[in-house]
């Protein structure tokens, strides 16, 4: 039989903390009318100190298996694409991973820059119809405030924080992820850059004084890329889904800049009303702008069961990808009751002693380790 991956579950987080137009204008040189006119945003979210890149990532997890009424124990995989991990390694995915107490799933980030979650859901939605997995979570998740230059107006402005996931499930019913297209060409690589940090450049003092560890970014050349492939990497997607234009009922592209956006939207000559645009609230989030933006637009009762929505991602690689999806779940998704709230979150709490007592685990056996090897040692 036919295996078909839907979404079934979606969530997001954004921080609290909101940052306008006029609170960069008194940082940097630049102005409200500015940022509007040549990016259409007027504030993004700024993580708390506490806050991370994991905690978004979780407690945007975690409102996506309340959505699906899923159950984190029986998941197969997480996949979280960021560009901005808690650290080098263990993987982003791991802390989710954890946290959720998904003891059975796999779990590793993707890097792809601002496409990530895009590629990811590509990624993802293949394990499940190749038949290798039944539940995959797929999360865009990025703390870019950390990685910004508050001192360049340039980047400054155009970056905010937050997490978007995605629940995966293999049903029978036909559709859900029907194509997914990727694409990169490295050699645009040093165009959009977190050049310090890496095996190339390590972190020393020099490189923390030369500021290489802050997004640099050629702006002009990326949005020039950007109008190109946005709508090209649509066409593709609906071209291998079989799927036509006039038959897209919503758009949802990278949220980086508005003027991409509507580029993209007057190639593929779809109306305003196909296209969702919520970046004014948020900035360009990288790999959680997508699943935000869906949210948002499920939110918003903008899609239907049946609907068909095309995603597109690009950025950072240089890479692009667009995914054709046929939504499969009816909207609105009923509340569930009280008492699977509280066993939910039993359910969490339970985790969260069960990774102490493990992580306690380690550090007794690895002290009784020492003490032996000690021993040993002075006979
Ligand atoms: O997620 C993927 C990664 N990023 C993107 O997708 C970003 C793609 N690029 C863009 O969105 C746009 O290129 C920007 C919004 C970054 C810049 O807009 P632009 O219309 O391409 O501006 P520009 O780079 O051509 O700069 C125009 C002028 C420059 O001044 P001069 O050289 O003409 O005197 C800049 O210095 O605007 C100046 N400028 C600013 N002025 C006020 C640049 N940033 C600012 C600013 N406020 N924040």
């Amino acid at each position: 039989m036919a295996r078909y991956a839907q979404i079934v579950g979606w969530g997001m987080c954004v921080p609290n903390q909101i940052l306008t137009n006029d609170d960069l204008a008194n940082m940097v040189d630049t102005s409200d009318d500015w940022i509007r006119t040549r990016t259409g945003i007027v504030e993004r979210r700024i993580a708390a100190p506490k806050e991370t890149t994991a905690t978004m990532a979780i407690r945007a997890a975690q409102t996506a298996l309340r959505v699906a009424n899923a159950n984190p124990a029986k998941l197969d995989l997480i996949i979280v694409a960021t560009a901005t991990p808690d650290y080098l390694f263990p993987a982003t995915a791991c802390l989710v991973q954890d946290a959720l107490g998904a003891t059975r799933a796999g779990a590793f980030d993707l890097s792809a820059g601002c496409t990530g979650f895009v590629y990811a859901l590509a990624v993802g939605s293949q394990m499940i119809i190749s038949g290798a997995y039944d539940q995959v979570l797929v999360i865009g998740a990025e703390t870019l405030s950390r990685i910004i230059n508050w001192t360049d107006r340039n980047t400054c402005v155009l970056f905010g924080d937050g997490a978007g996931a995605m629940l995966l499930q293999a049903s029978d019913v036909p559709g859900g992820v029907l194509s997914a297209v990727l694409g990169a060409d490295g050699s645009g690589g040093d165009l959009l850059m977190l050049p310090a940090g890496g095996s190339r450049h390590p972190a020393s003092v020099e490189t923390v004084a030369q500021g290489l560890h802050y997004i640099h970014m050629n702006g002009r050349e990326i949005f020039r890329f950007a109008t190109r492939v946005t709508a090209k990497a649509a066409r593709q997607a609906l071209a291998e889904a079989n799927v036509n234009l006039e038959d897209i009922a919503l758009f949802i592209s990278h949220q980086a800049n508005g003027r991409i956006i509507e580029a993209a939207a007057k190639s593929l000559k779809l109306p305003p009303e196909k296209v969702f645009v919520n970046l004014e609230h948020y900035g360009n989030t990288s790999s959680a702008s997508v699943p935000i933006a869906l949210c948002e637009a499920i939110e918003q009762g903008r899609v239907k069961r049946d609907d068909h929505l095309v995603m597109v991602g690009f950025g950072a690689g240089l890479t692009w990808a667009a995914v054709v999806i046929r939504w499969g779940v009816p909207l609105p998704v009923p509340r569930p009751p009280r008492w699977r709230v509280a066993w939910r979150l039993a359910r969490y709490r339970w985790a969260a002693i069960r990774s102490y007592l493990r992580r306690l685990g380690w550090k007794i056996l690895s002290a009784v380790i020492r003490l032996f090897v000690r021993d040993n040692g002075s006979d």
